[in-house]
């Protein structure tokens, strides 16, 4: 059996303005008319031999995720994090529920909630296809063929074949490099992009991480073990968890461990990362404008566009993306398009 687990906890800040700490993009309905959460939720119950879904989101956040998967039908369990730590304590957290409810060989697939997916078919064969090499003992990643030099992912360079499974060794794994680096991995042939889904047995990661951050470990997995289930809602202990180093999974054990492998993945994949999200949308003009909602251009091209409560006009401007919401307004140069994060962060800071 699989248990699949979605991380919800991101807060989405390279889509400020419409992704907001209140309501942060994995519970928005950015591709259709189902949110992030609930496209991901969907994806994982058609898995086969799927068991039902945990999903790990900020406790702020517990009535929003109930409520839309209560929506789409999908019966889950909801843990709560008392504070942020990024992926890695709730990777951990995840595998310790694996392990008391359902035995340490349990398969956690760990699934990002902010993925848009078009082919469900090739992302279950993907799937599938990680199986063997998961029960064997290795942490299986999902490898995309790059389209571009992106800098906000994962790049796996691929190594050999796994004897008797369908996965491949991982060479190297490289967090979000940086931009001429990440043109080399694009022009080599030879790196994917990591997937951001994960498929590991519950053992095989808690001791990996043991081993790793030890430290991060036993805060994560008390935190777990000192909770309590009130509800749905499985409420991890605030003090442990709060202790946690906050660190993501790529930095704190992909980029670090020798068993990484991977399966290649060829289903449509997109990571709804920043507003250069809207460039994979099927809404394209003649002048590579994309534009969502009321929006008229005049002499304008390569812009991406998003306006919600009002009219929003561009002339002869080029390569911008301007985003519009009822009380702000974003305009970027499309290729800073990663650095509203940084933006996001100084306006939390000031308040
Ligand atoms: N529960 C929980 N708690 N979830 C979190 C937290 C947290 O503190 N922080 C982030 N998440 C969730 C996000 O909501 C998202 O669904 C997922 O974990 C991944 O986090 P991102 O912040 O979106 O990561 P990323 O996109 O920068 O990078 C990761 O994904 C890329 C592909 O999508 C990495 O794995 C990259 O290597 C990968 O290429
Ligand atoms: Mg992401």
């Amino acid at each position: 059996h699989i248990l699949p687990v979605l991380l919800a906890g991101g807060s989405g800040t390279r889509l400020w303005p419409q992704s907001r700490e209140q309501y942060p993009k994995q519970f928005l309905s950015l591709i259709d008319d189902h949110s992030l959460l609930q496209g991901t939720a969907l994806r994982a119950v058609a898995l086969p031999g799927a068991l039902p879904p945990l999903v790990i989101c900020g406790e702020q956040h517990r009535f929003l995720a109930a409520e839309q998967l209560r929506q789409v039908g999908v019966e889950c369990s909801i843990a709560l994090e008392p504070a942020a730590r990024n992926t890695a304590p709730a990777a951990a957290v995840a595998a310790a529920f694996a392990r008391e409810r359902y035995g340490p060989e349990t398969l956690v697939f760990l699934m990002a909630a902010d993925h848009a997916i078009a082919d469900q078919a090739a992302f279950v064969a993907a799937a599938q296809a990680a199986v063997g090499a998961a029960q064997q003992g290795r942490i299986v990643t999902f490898g995309i063929v790059p389209t571009r030099a992106e800098t906000g992912f994962g790049y796996l360079k691929v190594g050999a074949a796994l004897e008797g499974t369908e996965a491949f060794q991982v060479d190297r794994f490289i967090e979000k490099p940086d931009r001429p680096t990440a043109e080399e991995f694009l022009a080599s042939g030879t790196h994917l992009w990591n997937g951001g889904l994960f498929l590991f047995r519950a053992d095989v990661f808690l001791s990996e991480l043991g081993r790793l951050e030890p430290q991060m470990m036993a805060d994560a997995t008390e935190s777990y073990a000192r909770g309590r289930a009130d509800m749905d809602f499985v409420r991890l202990d605030r003090e442990s968890f709060s202790r946690c180093r906050a660190d993501s999974i790529d930095y704190a054990v992909m980029e670090r461990t020798a068993l990484a492998a991977l399966v290649p993945m060829n289903a449509g994949w997109d990571d709804v990362g920043s507003w250069e999200y809207l460039d994979t949308l099927p809404l394209k003009d003649a002048g590579g404008n994309v534009a969502k909602g009321d929006v008229v251009l005049e002499g304008a091209s390569n812009n991406l566009v998003s306006a919600t409560s009002r009219l929003v006009a561009l002339v002869g401007v080029e390569g911008h993306i301007v985003v519009e919401t009822a009380d702000a307004v974003l305009i970027a140069p499309r290729q800073k398009a990663q650095d509203v994060k940084k933006l996001a962060a100084r306006l939390k800071e000031s308040g």
